[in-house]
């Protein structure tokens, strides 16, 4: 393995960038007023009449469809264990793109049957946030989480009213208060796809034993663990999730990516459209996970080069299959999709293909809460836009090719 000195570079960088990264924090306050205290003045009451800006759906379709409005009502606390956050920064994930569409509707409407999910439309998209929690219900414990606490949080995924809008409710186990190590971007940035990597991992691929997914442990030292598409939102938080807990890491990524990846710790990265260093790869099989943050698909996993334990996609035609043909024959169709792809995986590579998801666990955000904490995970920032500008940040996602997070600031 080639990386123990970008390994080193990289912590002397990282380093003095949180040091840089302190000091004008500590200055900004002095002079201000913090913007990343974790606890402020009580917010002002929100008014019934109260309206905000936010941008709403009324149609699936392509990025035309969202419409900015500054009369929409601020959504309100409907159960005892809710929050209301004020938003200061959001982000955008391949998610929001996809729903925008039409992905998961069937299943998404059924779930917002619940009481408190609202309806289908108008649908505010929006999965991640940072913000101030400026209400709280009856049920949330005040000395968890008091108002003006700086918060970050995600939204489930079959909310009508998610983060694209100044103002969202979530229930209270979606946030905690956010990390002091990162900017409102940077803490907007990373909960949607950290919880998606950890789900994989500890939930899906039972790294760690049993603690791992129940607690904030962690866990997985001296396993082998191959991620596909390490440059993009989920694998660059994957990568950094992984060498905290002492895996080792190999990862796939466009030429252009491989350096920024080895500094994120990699320890050996190839091109994945280089067809030698791919098979470099098999040198190191069979690998405990192979993790798909490249939209690969388990179908892909009997044709890889290389022996697997487990293949673990993101990419599952679960919601996708129920959309074309309904809950039942969806749902069949799931079934026979799996045992297809497994019957194939694991005649040929050895090991089993399985689904992952993205689960807002509690115990994943205080895992993810920690390792930022530590100084062991820090989000990559693809690219930010104005709340304005928010289409521009959906193209950007629809063109592809990310480096690490887009971020909307409010
Ligand atoms: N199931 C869930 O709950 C869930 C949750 C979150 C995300 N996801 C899915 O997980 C995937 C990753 O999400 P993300 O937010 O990380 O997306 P992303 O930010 O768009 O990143 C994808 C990355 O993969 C790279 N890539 C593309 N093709 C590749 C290949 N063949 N081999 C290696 N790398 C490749 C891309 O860069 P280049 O194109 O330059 O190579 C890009 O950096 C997406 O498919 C997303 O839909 C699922």
């Amino acid at each position: 393995m080639q990386t123990v000195g970008f390994n080193s570079i990289l912590s002397m960088r990282q380093c003095i960038l949180l040091a840089r990264r302190q000091f004008s924090a500590t200055a900004q306050s002095a002079l201000s007023g913090s913007q990343t205290n974790d606890r402020q003045l009580p917010p002002p009451p929100i008014k019934s009449s109260d309206k905000m800006r936010g941008w709403q759906l009324h149609n699936y379709g392509d990025i035309d469809e969202l419409q900015l409005s500054d009369k929409l009502k601020i959504p309100q606390i409907r159960s005892s264990n809710e929050c209301l956050v004020r938003i200061r920064a959001t982000a955008v994930n391949p998610i929001d793109l996809a729903m925008l569409r039409g992905y998961g509707a069937t299943v998404l409407n059924k779930m917002r049957c619940q009481p408190g999910d609202g309806i289908e439309f108008p649908l505010i998209l929006g999965r991640e946030f940072c913000g101030e929690l400026v209400q709280t219900g009856m049920g949330v414990p005040a000395d968890s989480l008091s108002l003006g606490t700086r918060v970050w949080g995600v939204v489930p995924l079959q909310s009508s009213t998610g983060a694209h809008a100044e103002y969202v409710a979530v229930p209270s186990y979606c946030l905690s208060p956010a990390p002091k190590e990162l900017d409102d971007c940077e803490a907007a940035s990373v909960l949607y796809a950290g919880l998606t990597a950890w789900s994989g991992l500890y939930i899906t691929g039972g790294l760690g034993g049993p603690c791992g997914a129940a607690t904030a442990s962690g866990g997985g030292a001296h396993k082998r663990v191959l991620v596909l598409g390490g440059s993009g939102g989920v694998g660059t938080l994957a990568i950094q999730i992984l060498k905290s807990q002492k895996v080792q890491v190999l990862a796939t990524c466009s030429e252009n990516a491989i350096e920024m990846v080895r500094n994120l710790g990699a320890d050996f990265v190839v091109d994945y459209n280089n067809r030698e260093a791919v098979e470099e790869l098999c040198k190191y099989a069979p690998y405990d996970i192979v993790l798909d943050c490249a939209g690969q698909g388990g179908q892909q996993a009997a044709e890889s080069k290389f022996d697997f334990r487990q293949y673990i996609t993101f990419s599952s035609p679960l919601l996708a299959n129920i959309d074309k043909q309904g809950l039942g024959l969806g749902a069949l169709k799931n079934v026979f999709d799996l045992v297809q792809t497994n019957v194939k995986s694991v005649t040929q590579r050895g090991g089993l293909v399985k689904w992952g998801f993205f689960s807002p666990a509690p115990q994943g955000i205080q895992f993810l809460q920690k390792l930022v904490e530590q100084r062991k995970l820090m989000p990559l920032i693809d690219s930010s836009y104005g709340f304005g500008d928010l289409p521009k940040a959906f193209e950007k996602m629809k063109g592809g090719h990310l480096r690490g997070k887009i971020v909307v600031k409010l």
